[in-house]
């Protein structure tokens, strides 16, 4: 069987790591892999495919920045092409990215079989561009692979039909169990940045409606500026929010608080397990953090893993009330309910239910 994969940004390299080292291992699956382009940097790309073993893509699109409707349609068109040259059995695409819809709308205007890794999500809030990109992958899709219960019940409420969907748990905890040993044996990060484990904040900020606002994103540094006066601050600086970050003129030099360049998975595993809070607007981040048993301040108005919000460990909070969630924060416990992720072995229910079809569906 040709599962042909299209991957494009920083979360789908990680995923797809976890699913394509499962695929290797068998013998009738043949995993061809596109890269869209959509991240391009070494530290948003190269960096994952070498430490994380991911096979070479036969395929670059090189297709990154721009609107949504240019990148989307743009990749939309290439994606289409090497479909028609390479004839796959199925496409597999994961999450909620510009490079996941315009794969998914590809694949079924061409009747080939879809399945979605991270299918069932939803933030109800239109708005963010994510959400439509979830919306219709999974209305495209043969295969949904969901991650969690609440996933599960969107896709049911959407109409969407059971026999659709296999409830694997989530392949990002498949990620951190494997590569969290690596991690613990390959990173020095905590040395070269002369930390010390649970001495510090790790702060992520990307989401286009916390970079895109300038003054909200203003708001944001100016309240973790405030936090850095009692605490140490390391922020891995994704380029959407340093870009933005010149534009308010944020002086980075005189900040209390650490900036560095986007690191590797490998290190980033490090950074989250050894921080003593996380803060992030980030998806794959917030779960992380609960891996890791890390508490969690979420800097968005919503999440779409309401499990973790629900259960305590992950506070939502805006620039206004950032202190009161973190101080909130502090006070986590986190108790034992049984695999809301799954059991770690997403990765090869996915690959099972693949070797079956089309039979299986
Ligand atoms: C994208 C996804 C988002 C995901 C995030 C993961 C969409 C709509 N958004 O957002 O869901 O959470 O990836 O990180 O698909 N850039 C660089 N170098 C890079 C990558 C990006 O300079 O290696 C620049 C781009 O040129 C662009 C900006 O950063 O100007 C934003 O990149 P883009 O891929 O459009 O969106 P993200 O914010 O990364
Ligand atoms: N990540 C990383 N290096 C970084 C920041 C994030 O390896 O400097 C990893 C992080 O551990 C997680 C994934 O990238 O596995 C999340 O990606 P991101 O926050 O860009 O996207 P999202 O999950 O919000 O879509």
């Amino acid at each position: 069987m040709k599962i042909l994969t299209i991957i494009g940004a920083r979360p789908q390299f990680i995923k797809a790591a976890a699913v394509s080292r499962v695929i290797q291992s068998q013998q009738h699956l043949d995993e061809i892999l596109v890269h869209t382009g959509q991240h391009f940097d070494a530290n948003m790309s190269a960096v994952f495919f070498d430490e994380l073993n991911i096979p070479e893509p036969k395929y670059n699109l090189d297709i990154s920045g721009g609107s949504h409707g240019e990148q989307t349609g743009k990749m939309l068109i290439k994606i289409e092409e090497v479909l028609l040259k390479e004839n796959p059995d199925l496409v597999l695409v994961y999450g909620d990215t510009n490079s996941t819809l315009a794969a998914a709308l590809a694949a079924v205007k061409l009747h080939i079989p879809l399945a979605h890794v991270e299918a069932g999500l939803r933030s109800f809030n239109k708005k963010m561009p994510e959400e439509i990109n979830r919306i219709l992958t999974d209305h495209s899709s043969d295969i949904l692979f969901t991650p969690t219960a609440a996933a599960i019940k969107n896709l049911q409420n959407e109409g969407i039909d059971n026999s659709k969907i296999l409830n694997v748990g989530d392949v990002m905890l498949d990620a951190t169990n494997y590569y969290g040993t690596k991690a613990e044996e390959h990173s020095s990060i905590l040395t070269d940045l002369k930390l010390t484990p649970k001495g510090y904040i790790l702060v992520t900020v990307h989401r286009a409606e916390n970079t895109d606002s300038l003054t909200r994103l203003k708001s944001i540094f100016d309240s973790l500026e405030k936090l850095s006066s009692d605490h140490n601050l390391v922020i891995p600086v994704h380029p959407r929010t340093m870009k933005s970050l010149k534009a308010i003129d944020f002086s980075r030099e005189r900040s209390k608080i650490k900036f560095i360049s986007p690191v590797g998975y490998l290190d980033m595993m490090m950074l989250e397990k050894y921080s003593k809070t996380i803060i992030t607007d980030s998806g794959g981040v917030q779960k992380e953090a609960y891996f890791h048993k890390v508490p969690c301040v979420t800097l968005r108005d919503e999440t779409e893993w309401t499990e973790l919000v629900v259960n305590g460990w992950n506070f939502l909070a805006n620039s206004d009330n950032l202190f009161e969630s973190f101080s909130k924060a502090q006070k986590i416990k986190f108790s034992d309910v049984d695999n809301i992720y799954g059991d770690g072995d997403a990765a090869f229910k996915i690959v099972d239910k693949l070797l079956q079809y089309p039979t299986s569906i």
